[in-house]
């Protein structure tokens, strides 16, 4: 469709009904391929995956698990590109038979050499994207990878370790969740649930460290996984100061396989799940991230100095200076940026330092009275206009402890079992601005059950099932849809949403993940559809299209996880009973616009 002309639709794919099929769909017209799995050789000198026969050395050389972030960036002179992806989490269950943890130590340095990150080129042929397998700048990053500690909480006493008495070095990333790009050419890469790999909070010696462990769920006993069984910097008890060292973002050139990555301290520590950036109107870069838990909060970060096109090498040190600023958003559809620096009245002689606040982020934003949320996934500006979207998964846990109604207007739901996504306006169209105005987009669920919300009403706090889609009111052509987590733009500005957790709604019949996508401006705006279903268990990451929208990445993560309900089990994508995770490129088959 032309999506200039006005009243047009700016999409125009046949949309897909819900599925509980283990495999990938796609509308009518529209190809995909599997790219690259867990465990396919990144390297010439790298072994061919053997699920029966991992070994820690082949994992380190091969793609690893469960990806989840997908970005990629255009290699010098063209037509390859690199791209990245985070490798978030293991399930040892999924990899394993049988799983040992605690007792297998080959099997936990699998794991670590499983997580961080890859960097890998890809090739455009006739036949679609392929593995430039041994290009010079692949790369795997994982839990062991020495990275830079950078900033204003660098060399903190709180980030000191015994292998580490300077605090500025650190091995590894874990749970890299989603993430995002730099104007500079740089992956942002976002350590997520930290706290799951850090055992014994509840034995912490120093009461101040136990509630900050605490506040942040560090496993009171053993941790899932187990590595502490292994590696003492995983047990609190003995290295009191390691889990500090973890939940920051991660800056990354993927243009240079022996850059040190850097945790970039000044954008805070939480759980978080992305890292999105946009100019503001003088230059200044901001950067937007929420903290996936429930009652949680989102926040953005503004570099005191201006990115500056001809120096990308400036770029590198901008994420080390700036504020990092917290959301609240007003019941009257106003919010503001409230700024977490050691010279806020409410944060003076509360923490010692700029470090301090940073390294106990959720501490400060707790005491500015910053606005719980809904599970903050992504938060991304849209590059077509500058409107900024950021999803709210779900939140089962409330009424809130202390909320009279239960919900407030930003999160209007008692039992927010669907998710919702909240669109944000900076004053002036700056994304160095201090205040905002919001407004609900979606209120996720089955349009069929109750699409009568008005916007007003969604100020009141509002029932379980009630939808809303942007004021779009004709419910026989919206999709159902619930739990948004990972959010892209395409080249014309609409909105592809991608689901997480999907399989576990009952409102809207537990279908598998799906991608959907939905115009934000227009006669359409609100008009959601249906673009794809996941294979069984899986969740929708990336996704991230080229420049020119004609191809679109996602990532597949966790196909087969759980197994509790029967549309969990999976053999994708080979028909072979151990599912792998893998990213997949996704083009038309006539060459055109992805959504067009
Ligand atoms: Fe790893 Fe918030 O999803
Ligand atoms: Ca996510
Ligand atoms: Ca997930
Ligand atoms: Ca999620």
């Amino acid at each position: 469709a032309d999506a200039t002309a006005a009243g047009s639709d700016p999409l125009a794919f046949a949309p897909i009904a819900p599925s509980k099929e283990d495999r990938l769909i796609t509308p009518e017209g529209y190809d995909h391929q599997v790219l690259i799995r867990w465990g396919d050789p990144l390297f010439e000198d790298a072994p061919e995956f053997d699920a029966g026969a991992q070994t820690p050395e082949a994992q380190r050389r091969q793609f690893g698990f469960n990806n989840d972030f997908v970005g990629v960036f255009p290699v010098e002179g063209g037509p390859n590109l690199l791209l990245v992806a985070n490798h978030e989490y293991t399930s040892g269950e999924d990899m394993f038979a049988p799983y040992e943890p605690g007792v297998n130590r080959a099997q936990a340095e699998i794991e670590m050499a499983a997580h961080g990150g890859s960097v890998v080129e890809i090739a455009p042929g006739p036949d679609g994207w392929r593995v430039a397998r041994g290009s010079r700048f692949n790369r795997r990053i994982d839990a062991t990878t020495p990275m830079a500690i950078a900033g204003p909480a660098a060399g903190h006493r709180l980030l000191r370790t015994a292998a580490d008495p300077e605090g500025r070095t650190v091995l590894g990333m874990v749970n890299n969740c989603s993430g995002g790009k730099t104007p500079w050419g740089t992956w942002l890469t976002c350590e997520e649930n930290f706290n799951y790999y850090f055992a014994n909070a509840e034995q912490a010696q120093d009461p101040d460290l136990k509630a900050v462990h605490a506040r942040y769920g560090v496993s009171r006993k053993e941790s899932p996984a187990r590595w502490e069984a292994f590696f003492d910097r995983f047990d609190v008890t003995k290295e009191p100061h390691e889990a500090f060292r973890f939940g920051w973002v991660v800056e990354i050139d993927p243009y240079d396989p022996a850059f040190q990555p850097v945790k970039r301290t000044a954008l805070g520590r939480m759980k978080h799940e992305a890292a999105t950036t946009a100019l503001a109107k003088d230059g200044r870069v901001a950067v937007y991230t929420g903290d996936d838990q429930q009652f949680d909060y989102v926040y953005k970060f503004v570099s005191s100095r201006a990115f500056d096109p001809a120096d990308r090498k400036a770029g590198f040190g901008l994420l080390d200076e700036g504020t990092l600023h917290v959301a609240r958003f007003h019941d009257d559809g106003t919010g503001e940026w409230l700024p977490l620096t050691i010279d806020n009245p409410a944060l003076k002689g509360r923490f010692a330092d700029q470090g301090e606040i940073l390294i106990k982020t959720r501490l400060a934003a707790d005491a500015v009275g910053a606005t719980a949320m809904d599970r903050p996934e992504d938060v991304q500006p849209n590059p077509v206009g500058g409107k900024v979207y950021m999803t709210m998964t779900n939140n089962s846990k409330r009424p809130a402890p202390g909320e009279p109604k239960g919900a407030d207007a930003a999160n209007p739901r008692v039992a927010n079992l669907n998710g919702h996504i909240i669109e944000l306006v900076e004053d002036g169209g700056d994304h160095g601005a201090t205040r905002f105005r919001w407004s609900v987009f979606l209120l996720c669920g089955d349009p069929a059950v109750d699409l009568k919300t008005k916007p007003e009403e969604i100020r009141a706090g509002l029932p379980t099932a009630a939808t809303f889609y942007a004021g779009y009111a004709d419910p026989s052509t919206l999709s159902k849809i619930a739990y948004p987590d990972n959010i892209a733009f395409d080249p014309h500005g609409n909105l592809w949403i991608a689901t997480d957790g999907q399989p576990k709604t009952e409102g809207i019949g537990a279908p598998n993940d799906a991608l959907h996508a939905v115009p934000t401006e227009g006669p359409h705006r609100g008009h959601l559809r249906q673009f794809l279903s996941a294979p069984s268990g899986a969740e929708v990451c990336g996704p991230e299209f080229t420049d020119d929208g004609r191809t679109l990445f996602c990532a597949i993560q966790h196909p087969g996880e759980g197994g509790l309900v029967p549309n969990k089990v999976s053999s994708w994508p080979d028909g072979e009973s151990l599912p792998r995770p893998a990213v997949v490129a996704i083009r038309r088959k006539d060459g055109g616009l992805i959504g067009g």
